[in-house]
């Protein structure tokens, strides 16, 4: 088995990506496998701080601009702290989103800004995944979810179904344009049946 893989999750708020990418974790390090788990926004001290910045408080609280430039600092920091020196140390690095869902969520919100969130991913970040699961589900499904999860970020959340809809349209046209690397997997299972699907096609990858 190849270790040293980069792994995302992506999906709608809701879809079920942080409880898989926990699962994958625990079974690749089970199995033996160096694993980092982390996530976006945040993942290493400074880019938890910029986290609190972008989602909480107001949903006006930032230009679709700053919130774009923000995103990514947060990612820059994350990467060159936690993510490429892993993967140079040979671990797994699993990670609960991460550009795709800046391409969805800043590259499709307010107008198309997808020229943008590419130029500034190809000059700060220039990373993509090995291997990306699509977590795919009903949007009012996910956002019920996601609200009855409670706490204070939801600055994103309360965007509302219909804007959830449409990132689920974005993120199965992602997995279209990233075919290689993207693989949709149907979140509307059960926990176990999902993350039995994973883990199979992430083992596949490795191997
Ligand atoms: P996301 O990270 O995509 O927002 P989470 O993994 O945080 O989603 O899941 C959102 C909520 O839904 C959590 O309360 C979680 O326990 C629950 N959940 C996750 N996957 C499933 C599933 N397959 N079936 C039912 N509930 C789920
Ligand atoms: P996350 O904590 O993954 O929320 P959830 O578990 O509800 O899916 O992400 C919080 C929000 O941040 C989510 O609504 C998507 C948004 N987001 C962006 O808009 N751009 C990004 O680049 C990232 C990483 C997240």
């Amino acid at each position: 088995m190849q270790d040293g893989l980069f792994i995302t999750f992506e999906g709608i708020d809701g879809s079920g990506k942080s409880t898989q990418a926990r699962l994958l974790a625990e079974t690749l390090r089970a199995e033996g496998h160096n694993v980092i788990h982390t996530r976006e926004p945040g993942g290493s001290p400074g880019a938890e701080e910029i986290r609190a910045l972008v989602l909480e408080g107001d949903p006006d609280r930032w230009s679709a601009e700053t919130e774009l430039l923000l995103f990514t600092a947060a990612r820059r920091d994350h990467l060159e702290r936690l993510i490429e020196p892993a993967l140079a140390e040979g671990k797994t690095v699993i990670c609960d989103r991460f550009a795709d869902s800046t391409r969805i969520y800043q590259g499709s919100r307010s107008g198309n800004k997808r020229a943008q969130v590419d130029a500034l991913h190809d000059l700060m970040i220039g990373r993509e995944p090995d291997l990306t699961f699509i977590i795919d589900m009903d949007p009012n499904t996910g956002h019920a979810r996601a609200k009855g999860r409670g706490g204070t970020e939801e600055r994103f959340e309360d965007f509302g179904a219909e804007l959830q809809a449409k990132m689920r349209e974005g993120f199965l046209d992602l997995a279209l344009e990233f075919a290689d690397r993207c693989v949709v997997v149907d979140g509307a299972r059960s926990i176990d049946e999902v993350a039995k699907d994973v883990a199979h096609i992430a083992r596949t990858r490795m191997s």
